[in-house]
């Protein structure tokens, strides 16, 4: 039985060179190169051992310097309207993604891309090691836009085709769900993430894309989200995110 005084959860612990990491210290690969330099130490004592388990309390510290420990990880929603950029920074001085998110203080950066043109949801996060998960290919998380096209009514042929498979320059694109919304608009889920790839699927099956816009991420849907608004995602949707990106396929984060 637990004490009723005894903290609800523990303080966790991570491997010292995570912890670094999440600290803001340096990348992960870096901060094992401090620690075998023999820079870092937990509790008073040089620790060259990168594995061993750390947590807030443990007084880590740089080159003498105390670690406040990892930063809160937060994850945002933005629905993105058209004519943001989804880059960090952007040479033509357009507005970025993340002008349009409180960080905070926050070194945050966004989930993969969107097209300058697409608006719909985008996720922003300063955890780096979840951002690359949710877009890599292996873990196929699926994602829906609606599509607006030109090109006529869309045909029972083109969503089939859609579905089944589209032949595009850099390869064939995988099965995807495909659904008329009406005569010249479609919803579209695909578990990939290549360069302008609902545009080219489009545009491969005689309906050139007018206005595209992506609804769901995952979990995830912008659900009433207005144009150009954010709000932080809750633990339990960050929390499904996580398990997506721990899958079959993954491991802990
Ligand atoms: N597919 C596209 O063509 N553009 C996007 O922005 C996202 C997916």
């Amino acid at each position: 039985m637990v004490a009723a005084d005894a903290p609800a959860h523990p303080p966790a612990t991570v491997r010292l060179a995570k912890f670094l990491a999440h600290a803001g210290v340096a990348s992960r690969r870096s901060a094992e190169t401090l620690i075998a330099a023999g820079r870092v130490s937990v509790g008073g004592q040089i620790v060259t051992d990168p594995a061993r388990d750390v947590g807030p309390d443990s007084g880590v510290t740089v080159d003498g310097k105390a670690l406040a420990g990892p930063e809160p990880r937060v994850l945002y929603m933005l629905n993105k309207p058209p004519g943001v950029v989804s880059t960090v920074r952007d040479t033509h001085g357009r507005t970025t993604v993340l002008e349009l998110v409180p960080a905070d203080g926050l070194r945050l950066y966004p989930v993969g891309r969107l097209d300058v043109d697409t608006s719909g949801l985008i996720l922003l996060t300063n955890d780096g090691e979840l951002a690359n998960r949710l877009i890599h290919p292996r873990f196929q998380v699926p994602k829906t836009y609606r599509a607006k096209l030109g090109g006529g009514s869309v045909s029972r042929d083109a969503l089939e085709a859609l579905r089944s498979g589209v032949h595009l320059e850099d390869g064939i694109t995988a099965p995807a769900q495909a659904r008329r919304v009406s005569a010249h608009e479609i919803e579209l889920t695909i578990r990939e993430g290549r360069n302008r790839q609902v545009r080219r699927m489009c545009k491969a099956v005689g309906h050139p894309v007018l206005a595209l816009e992506r609804t769901r991420f995952g979990p995830l849907a912008l659900a009433g989200l207005e144009l150009g608004a954010c709000r932080r995602l809750g633990e339990a949707e960050a929390e499904r995110l996580r398990a997506l990106a721990c899958g079959p396929a993954g491991g802990a984060l």
